[in-house]
Order: structure tokens, then C-alpha cells, then sequence
């Protein structure tokens, strides 16, 4: 297990949990901000990415599930970017649609910023968010951030503004 929350555990993702990525990947609305749901095949590709992450870098989107019934109920974790001509660390998360609005985006979340900091030494972690996506800004809000710069995605097919939001590492007193 990578870290844990009040109600939550966050750990690599392996195939056993497929069915529980295609119920996130493959939702049309839960993908809104991707440009819509995924198929199969960009389903094992998200996988096979995140598992190079695991490997080459020792973080990458997790799996989050609830600490009593080991349910996969959604992704997010640390990943490299490159945002506002700087490479840097991203927090990101994407859950099950029926786990909604019960705090879980902004508890895990918050994990992994405080992991990122404490353990990875990071000065800042940031969050992309598409302009379109109120609920992730209100997550990256919740999490302390405020925003930084702005930028244009280019993504399937897509030119999608963006919002490069950001929290610093407190300072310790
Ligand atoms: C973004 C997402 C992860 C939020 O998950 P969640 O578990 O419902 O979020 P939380 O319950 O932790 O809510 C965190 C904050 O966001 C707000 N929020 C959540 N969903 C919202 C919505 N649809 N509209 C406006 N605000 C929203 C909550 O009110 C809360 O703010 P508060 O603490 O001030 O009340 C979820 O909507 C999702 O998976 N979206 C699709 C994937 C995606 O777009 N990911 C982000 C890519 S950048």
C-alpha cells in the first residue's frame, strides 16, 4: 500500500482491476473532460501507462479503495508533466461516478499532496484542469491550490484551454 486516508487506501493498480478502470474509463459523463468515454484499447493503454509510471518513477495514478471493503472506487495519485514550460509533479484524480460528492476526491487528494511533499520532497504539486471542469477546480480549491498560469491542451483532436492550478509546500515553522 502506497499511503492511507480517515477512509481510504491507495495502492498500485495491476489487471486485476480492469472491470473497476472500465467502470471510470468508460463512462461517457465521468469522461466529459477527456473528450468522452474510452475504448478497450484505451483502457489497457491507461493501465500499461500507469504501470510504467509504478516502474520508471515509483508514483503514478493508484488506486483508491475503501478501507473496509477493499471496493475500487476511483484513481489518483502523482504523476511527471510538463506544465507551463516546467516539469513538474501533477496530483490527479478520476472516480466512479456513483462515489460522488462524499468528499473522496479531496481526501485522497489531499494524501497525496502531503505524500508528495513529505516523501518525494517536492517544492510545489500542481493540477491541470480543463476550463470546462468546475468539480476538479473545486477539488484542486480544496486542496490549498490557487491558479498560476493558463495553457492549451491538444488531445484527441481537441485544442482544450486549461488551468494550471498549484500549492506550495508549507513552510516549516
Ligand atoms: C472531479 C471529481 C474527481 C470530484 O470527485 P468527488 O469525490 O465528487 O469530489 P469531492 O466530493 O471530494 O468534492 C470536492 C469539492 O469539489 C466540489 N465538487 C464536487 N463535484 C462538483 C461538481 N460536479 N460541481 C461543483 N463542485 C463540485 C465539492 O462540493 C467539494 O467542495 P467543498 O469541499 O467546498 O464542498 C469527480 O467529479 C470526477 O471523477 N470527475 C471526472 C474525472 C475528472 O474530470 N477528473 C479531473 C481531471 S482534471
Amino acid at each position: 500500500m502506497i499511503l492511507r486516508t480517515p477512509r481510504l487506501e491507495l495502492r498500485e493498480m495491476t489487471a486485476d482491476d480492469l472491470p473497476a478502470l472500465r467502470a471510470i474509463l468508460q463512462d461517457a459523463e465521468t469522461m466529459t473532460a477527456y473528450e468522452g468515454a474510452f475504448d478497450e484499447e484505451m483502457v489497457q493503454a491507461w493501465l500499461a501507462r500507469m504501470r510504467d509510471r509504478y516502474r520508471d518513477d515509483g508514483f503514478g495514478l493508484w488506486a483508491v479503495v475503501l478501507s473496509g471493503s477493499g471496493e475500487m472506487i476511483g484513481q489518483c495519485g502523482l504523476t511527471r508533466q510538463h506544465i507551463l514550460d516546467d516539469d513538474v509533479i501533477e496530483v490527479g484524480y478520476l472516480f466512479n461516478r456513483a462515489h460522488w460528492h462524499r468528499g473522496y476526491a479531496a481526501e485522497a487528494a489531499a494524501g497525496c499532496r502531503d505524500h508528495a511533499f513529505a516523501a518525494l520532497n517536492v517544492e510545489r504539486v500542481w493540477a491541470q484542469v480543463r476550463d470546462t471542469n468546475i468539480a476538479s477546480m473545486n477539488v484542486a480549491i480544496r486542496l490549498g491550490m490557487t491558479v498560476r498560469g493558463r495553457f492549451m491542451k491538444h488531445y484527441r483532436g481537441v485544442d482544450m484551454p486549461h488551468l494550471a492550478f498549484a500549492v506550495d509546500r508549507p513552510a516549516v515553522s
